[in-house]
C-alpha cells in the first residue's frame, strides 16, 4: 500500500464512511489492526460461534459428487448472495434417501410441521459494518470459494476459519486490478 492511498484512506475515512466506528478506522492499516479489530469485533459482538439446528455434514454431500452450487447455494453465481437451503431443497433428495438416519428424520420433521431450519451464519457482515458484497463477480473470476470460505467442503458444520477483514478484500482487489475505492465494498 502507498503513502498516497494510505493518505487517501485518512481522508476519505470521514467522508465516505461517517457511520462507521472512529475508533477503527486508521488503524486499518497499522500492525496493530488485528487487536484493535478483534477488539472492536467482541465489542460490538458480531462473531459469536453459530451453532447449528441440524448438524448438517457438508464433507458427506460433497463425497456424493455434489457441489456447493447444486441445489444449496445456488445463486451464489448470480448475484449478491449465496443463500442458505430451505427445507424443501433437502427434501428432494431426502424423501427417499436414508430416510432412516436419525438427523435426517429431524429434517423431515422440520418439513411436516412447516417450519424452515432455522440456520445460523457463518460468515457475514453486520448492518453496522455499511459492507456491501457481490458474490457473482468473484465467481466469474475464477475466484474458488475455499478462498473465502476455507474448506468447508472437508468440514461437517461449516466452520469460520477465514476471517474476512478489510484487508483481506482489499489485497487481492488490488492483486487482480479490481475496483478497490471505498464505495465499491461500503454504502
Ligand atoms: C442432491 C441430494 C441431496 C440433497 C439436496 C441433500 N442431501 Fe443430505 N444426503 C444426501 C446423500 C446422498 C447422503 C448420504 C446418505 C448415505 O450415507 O447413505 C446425505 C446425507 C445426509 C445426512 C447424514 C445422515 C446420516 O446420519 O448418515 C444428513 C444429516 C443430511 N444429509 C442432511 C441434509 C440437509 C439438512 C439437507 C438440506 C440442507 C440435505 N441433506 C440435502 C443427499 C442430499
Ligand atoms: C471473495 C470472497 C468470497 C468468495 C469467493 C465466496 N464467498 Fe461466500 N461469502 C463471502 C462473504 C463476504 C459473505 C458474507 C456476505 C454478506 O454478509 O453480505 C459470504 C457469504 C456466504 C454464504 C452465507 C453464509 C452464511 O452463513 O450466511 C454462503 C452460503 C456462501 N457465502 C457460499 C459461497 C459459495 C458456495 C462460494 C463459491 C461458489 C462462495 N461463497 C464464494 C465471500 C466469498
Ligand atoms: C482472491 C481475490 C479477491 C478477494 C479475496 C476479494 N475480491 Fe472482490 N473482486 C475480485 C475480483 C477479481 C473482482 C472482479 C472484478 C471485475 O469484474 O472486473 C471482484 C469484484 C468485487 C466487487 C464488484 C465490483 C464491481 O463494481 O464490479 C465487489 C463489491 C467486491 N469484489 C467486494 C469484495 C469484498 C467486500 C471482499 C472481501 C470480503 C472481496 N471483494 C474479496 C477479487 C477478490
Ligand atoms: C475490497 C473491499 C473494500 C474496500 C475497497 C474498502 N473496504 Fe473498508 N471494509 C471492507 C470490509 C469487508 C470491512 C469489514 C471488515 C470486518 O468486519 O472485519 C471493512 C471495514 C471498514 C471499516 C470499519 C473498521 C474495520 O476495520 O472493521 C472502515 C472504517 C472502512 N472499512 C473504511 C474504508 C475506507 C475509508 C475505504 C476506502 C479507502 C474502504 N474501507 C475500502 C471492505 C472494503
Amino acid at each position: 500500500m502507498s503513502r498516497a492511498v494510505v493518505a487517501a484512506v485518512a481522508l476519505t475515512t470521514t467522508a465516505a464512511c461517517t457511520q462507521a466506528p472512529p475508533q477503527v478506522s486508521s488503524p486499518v492499516f497499522t500492525t496493530a489492526r488485528p487487536t484493535v479489530s478483534q477488539a472492536a469485533r467482541e465489542f460490538f459482538g458480531i462473531r459469536p460461534r453459530p451453532v447449528q439446528p441440524i448438524a448438517f455434514p457438508h464433507k458427506r454431500h460433497i463425497e456424493k459428487g455434489l457441489t456447493c452450487t447444486d441445489y444449496c447455494h445456488e445463486s451464489v453465481t448470480k448475484g449478491p448472495v449465496a443463500g442458505l437451503p430451505s427445507v424443501k431443497t433437502c427434501m428432494i433428495c431426502h424423501d427417499a434417501i436414508a430416510t432412516d438416519r436419525p438427523l435426517v428424520q429431524q429434517v423431515a420433521n422440520y418439513q411436516k410441521t412447516g417450519i424452515d431450519i432455522p440456520w445460523q451464519r457463518v460468515y457475514g457482515y453486520t448492518q453496522a459494518a455499511h459492507v456491501r458484497f457481490n458474490h457473482a463477480p468473484h465467481i466469474r473470476a475464477n475466484v474458488e470459494c475455499a478462498t473465502c470460505h476455507g474448506g468447508v467442503a472437508q468440514q461437517t458444520v461449516a466452520e469460520r476459519n477465514v476471517d474476512l477483514t478489510m484487508g483481506f478484500c482489499v489485497n487481492c482487489h488490488q492483486q487482480k486490478n479490481a475496483p478497490n475505492d471505498c464505495l465499491t465494498c461500503h454504502y
